[in-house]
């Protein structure tokens, strides 16, 4: 058993996130949770509401809401959604929290006793019409690299390049669309990551090789351009406060932390705040500071990784303190919705409030998984998704389960039969189940999610096949034993896609592990032997018959569904 940190990148406050967000970070990492769980790991799964900086600023505005209440109400609101989506957070915390203002203020006092904070006059852009400083998104213009007109002034969503709010060509306020701009003086704290280059290279060198190539070839592109030195305060009223017995003068301007300064540390907060909520019972330090047996993996989508591959690292080793740093970078190319960008500013696609009304979180965990964009983008299309549904969800695995039940009860009655003894059929199978385990396995150790999903397949048309050829509605026939065996051998096979597809679709896997009337039903992952043996529900065990596991996408859904969220756009 090892200990296991997992976090997922925080979404942002500002709004109902996107299957794009899910499948980028919370989803798999949930996935990954629940699997290294079952497989009697130590597993602490930590995520929050990212909740300071220009995009809550302006979304409670456009709410008309104190930022403070529209972020309490968006939190409970993302919370619900991801619990409707089953996601088993330890905690889903706040980058608000007073546990991350003292983190954060702890770590920039760290890094300026250590010497890689630096105040420095600088001259930022200032909006006459607004009356005030634009600071990252509340500037808009084209982006100097690649042209794309909507870039903000922190970061362009079309290259993932980072940016100066200085750097935009034709920028204009946010806030009023002015383009009344000029330059002002004003001073901000810089942290000096160019003094830290070499350091944030060699931790690379020795922590990126088993990362993905998505991951590491971004970090690698980060350290060739250079690590420039970059302000980490802001001229905002919402933020973590830059300490006065530090920075005086700063904090009597009022200002505060970059957001992308204090939202990476608020995966230690997060943790502190879930072990402010038991103190005798949890240990936040344990996880995070001087936690070599720990393991930690983060997920996030690939604009993400300079953040967490090279200017979190920094921000870590700058403190001279022995913080955890990553050991494994999942990261994920974009979900796209008919070839184009999903969207929350532009509401296009398919957002996860809308998602749970129409199906449940299976249908969505399933499709999304099997389908992740990992080495490449994917489309999202309504009829790729009804195709993977159907055949997958409903007729291999859903089918499977209710035929081979429905049909032992009304032959057998509502106990397992005992039948004949397992023959070669049986021993083929054991076999073939055992080894597409192991791969199935393999891939979800790898963290290679699309083809752990396409293992999981194998295992349940595996069944399917071995219920074709061996056929106890014939069977049944000519010899009552031999029916009865199959059904067995069957009921076996339900009891194990129960525990393996639980990390996929864990509505699913309880009302198949409800089926069976077992005691002391921990669902403890399954071994290669029993694997093989196919026999931990044995004959005389009760059973019920469970409803559908998964409905089938008709035509007219799909109809429907096209013409309400728009499609081929
Ligand atoms: O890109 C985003 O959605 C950010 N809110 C992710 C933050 S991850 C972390 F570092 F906090
Ligand atoms: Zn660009």
């Amino acid at each position: 058993m090892a200990r296991h940190l997992i976090t997922s990148a925080l979404p942002y406050i500002n709004g109902i996130k996107h299957l794009g967000n899910m499948v980028g970070s919370m989803l798999p990492a949930d996935v990954y949770g629940r699997y290294m769980r079952q497989r009697g790991h130590d597993v602490l799964y930590i995520c929050a509401t990212d909740e300071h900086g220009t995009p809550a600023e302006l979304a409670a505005k456009d709410a008309g809401q104190s930022v403070d209440a529209f972020c309490a109400e968006q939190h409970d609101a993302q919370k619900a959604i991801y619990d409707g989506f089953h996601l088993q957070f330890d905690h889903f915390g706040r980058s608000s929290s007073q546990q991350n203002v003292e983190l954060t203020q702890h770590f920039a006092r760290k890094l300026h006793e250590n010497g890689f904070i630096e105040e420095r006059a600088i001259r930022q852009v200032f909006s006459i019409a607004d009356d005030r400083f634009l600071p990252d998104r509340y500037i808009v213009g084209t982006c100097p690299h690649c042209g794309y007109d909507k870039a903000r002034g922190d970061q362009c969503e079309n290259c993932t390049r980072v940016l100066d709010p200085t750097d935009l060509i034709d920028a204009r306020s946010a806030i009023s669309g002015s383009s009344d701009l000029e330059v002002r003086e004003t001073k901000h704290l810089f942290l000096l990551q160019s003094k830290l280059q070499g350091e944030v290279e060699q931790w690379i060198d020795a922590s990126s090789e088993e990362w993905p190539t998505l991951a590491s070839s971004i970090a690698r592109k980060w350290l060739t351009e250079g690590l420039h030195d970059r302000a980490i305060t802001r001229d905002l009223d919402w933020g973590v406060p830059v300490p006065a017995d530090v920075w005086p003068e700063l904090a009597a301007e009022g200002k505060v932390f970059y957001v992308w300064f204090d939202a990476p540390i608020e995966y230690i907060a997060s943790t502190k705040e879930w072990a402010d909520a038991d103190p005798a019972g949890r240990d936040w330090k344990s996880w995070w500071y001087e936690a070599d047996d720990v393991r930690y993996t983060e997920f996030m989508a690939k604009d993400n990784v300079p953040f967490h591959s090279v200017m979190f690292p920094a921000t870590e080793l700058g403190t001279r303190e022995p913080w955890k740093k990553v050991d494994f970078l999942k990261a994920f190319n974009w979900l796209t919705y008919y070839g184009g960008k999903f969207s929350t500013s532009q509401k296009r696609g398919i957002f996860t409030d809308a998602a749970l009304e129409l199906l449940p979180a299976d249908y969505w965990r399933y499709f999304l998984m099997a389908n992740a964009p990992e080495s490449d983008d994917t489309s999202f299309t309504w009829e790729l998704f009804s195709s993977s549904v159907n055949k997958d969800l409903a007729d291999t695995l859903g089918n499977f389960v209710n035929r081979v039940l429905s049909f032992s009860r009304k032959r057998f009655g509502d106990e397992v039969p005992a039948g004949a003894a397992a023959g070669e059929a049986e021993r083929k199978l054991g076999e073939q189940i055992a080894e597409l385990l192991a791969e199935y396995e393999g891939h979800m150790e790898a963290l290679q999610f699309r083809k752990a999903a396409a293992a999981l397949r194998a295992l349940w048309s595996a069944g399917n096949s071995y219920l074709e050829e061996k056929a106890p509605w014939l069977e049944i026939k000519t010899d009552q034993e031999a029916a009865a065996l199959t059904l067995r051998t069957a009921m076996n096979l339900i009891r194990l896609y129960a525990i393996v597809s639980e990390p996929f679709i864990p509505a699913a896997a309880k009302a198949m592990r409800g089926a069976f009337a077992l005691d002391g039903d921990t669902a403890a992952w399954v071994t290669a032997d029993e694997a093989r043996a196919l026999a931990s529900v044995p004959a005389g065990t009760a059973f019920t018959v469970p409803p559908v596991l998964f409905a089938k996408i008709t035509e007219d859904d799909l109809e429907s569904y096209r013409e309400r969220f728009g499609a081929a756009e």
